[in-house]
């Protein structure tokens, strides 16, 4: 089954949809968590305690391997052994996720934009790779085609690393990216609500309770006696 994560740091965002879809887990980066105002870490607690065991992904923003185990450290002391470090996919990057995973940290490799990243990436152990859908189709790359291979070749060579496909701006990528083999993907709180918002939908629903109330009257199923 594949999983649905939320991208943002927002706890009303995150609370209303949590109140309709079972979401598993949310993620962040400095860019979304840089919207929300308040201490960095007070946003991030309040995430985790709103999430509960759901996985929670925080990005390091060091440039190089050492300061980004020092960040790692950090962040799972602060928030949990199980939450999950985003690492970009750098040289440095690659450094770290190896010696981050040799020290059993959950490791997402981030800002996958080619699907040599995400062999290199998933080669050094990591547990998930997020390709950024959208941001590939805005340099033409085809963000649907990157992760269709990524899906491919992990398939292929028995890989272990998830592929967590981020970055969309609209339902038809979520949809693609599941289809074609994404074993989760995480998006903004919105794009969830669109996937339910049809004024076909809203017409099936009314025709239903007209057809009701017209039998039965304006009652509830559990009203009515035999
Ligand atoms: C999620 O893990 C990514 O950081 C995020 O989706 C980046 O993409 P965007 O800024 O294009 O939405």
């Amino acid at each position: 089954m594949y999983r649905l994560l939320l991208d943002t740091a927002n706890i009303i965002k995150a609370k209303n949809t949590m109140d309709y879809l079972n979401i598993s887990g949310i993620t962040t980066n400095p860019t979304i968590l840089s919207r929300e105002p308040g201490n960095f870490w007070d946003i991030l607690k309040s995430l985790r305690d709103l999430i509960l065991d759901k996985e929670l992904h925080v990005q390091v923003t060091a440039d190089h391997y050492d300061d980004m185990l020092k960040e790692a450290d950090v962040i799972v002391n602060k928030l949990g052994q199980d939450t999950f470090i985003k690492v970009p996919v750098n040289t440095e990057g690659l450094r770290a996720i190896y010696e981050m995973k040799k020290q059993n940290y959950k490791v997402t490799a981030t800002a996958v934009y080619m699907p040599q990243q995400a062999i290199l990436a998933a080669f050094q152990g990591a547990d998930y790779i997020a390709p950024y859908y959208n941001r590939i189709d805005n340099i033409n790359a085809g963000g649907l085609n990157v992760i269709q291979q990524i899906a491919e070749i992990y398939k292929k060579h028995s890989v272990n690393t998830k592929i967590l496909a981020a970055s969309f701006r609209n339902t038809q990528q979520i949809m693609s990216a599941i289809a074609c083999g994404a074993d989760a993907v995480t998006a903004d709180p919105r794009l969830y609500n669109k996937m339910v918002d049809s004024a076909l939908i809203k017409d099936a629903v009314r025709e239903f309770k007209v057809d009701w109330i017209n039998t039965y009257g304006n009652c509830s199923i559990n009203t009515i006696t035999n």
